[in-house]
């Protein structure tokens, strides 16, 4: 689907501005599922520097996902509502007690497993198998799918589009380097390739972006 040249130097760059340029994010120091998860579920929809402190809160009060299940939920919700998206606090609670009771304290390490938890779709169970198990899985959100449509020049229609994005969220993957990738992604659709004001002169893609070239061609009308 990509031809080889294109996805090994798509990866060295990526790869190489994150070194360089990548986040130092609290969640990025561990390699515990259940902290993962929390990360994933607070981010969704939400300034990453307003999660920070609420991350840090809430690890330290409930270390594990045993110790959130004997938690109330509305103890819960009392440290994530003032995120907003208030359902979050629901989720995450639910999804602890359900760690606790059915996989006895030990998060799940398969996606169909990490899927029927509350709250977590295909996304944040890729998350949680890239960030914390280590796995070579795909993850694609708003800001890692408008990165690869523009740079790749995806036009099939949205519903093809989705599957075809999450096909390529795989194929850009190193074997071995989900984690690295994945957040690096993340990173550079937050930070670069924002939806309105792509950074296109700070940007480790863009001698070879599909949306600059077309929009150097005059073909598409340049973003602010
Ligand atoms: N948003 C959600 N998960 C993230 C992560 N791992 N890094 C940066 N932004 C994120």
């Amino acid at each position: 689907m990509i031809a080889p040249g294109k996805r090994r130097s798509f990866q060295r760059r990526v790869l190489a501005w994150y070194s360089a340029h990548g986040r130092d994010l609290p969640w990025r120091k561990t390699r515990d599922p259940y902290a993962i998860l929390v990360s994933e579920i607070l981010s969704h929809q939400t300034q990453i520097s307003r999660v920070v402190p609420v991350y840090e809160a809430l690890l330290k009060r409930y270390p594990t996902a045993e110790a959130m299940a004997l938690a109330p939920v509305e103890a819960v919700k009392a440290i994530t509502d003032p995120l907003g998206y208030k359902i979050r606090g629901r989720w995450l609670h639910g999804a602890a007690v359900q760690v606790a009771d059915r996989f006895g304290g030990v998060m799940p390490q398969t996606l169909p497993e990490l899927r029927q938890l509350p709250g977590i779709g295909r996304y944040t169970a890729g998350a949680v198998m890239s960030f914390a198990h280590q796995r070579d899985a795909p993850i694609l959100d708003t800001n890692v799918a408008r990165l690869l449509r523009r740079y790749f020049g995806v036009v099939a229609t949205p519903r093809a589009r989705t599957s075809e994005l999450w096909s390529l969220a795989g194929a850009v993957i190193p074997k071995g380097k989900g984690y690295l990738i994945n957040q690096a992604l993340m990173d550079i659709g937050a930070m670069i390739c924002r939806a309105n004001g792509p950074r296109c002169d700070a940007c480790p893609l863009r001698r070879s972006c599909d949306f600059r070239r077309k929009a150097a061609q005059g073909l598409r009308r340049p973003l602010r």
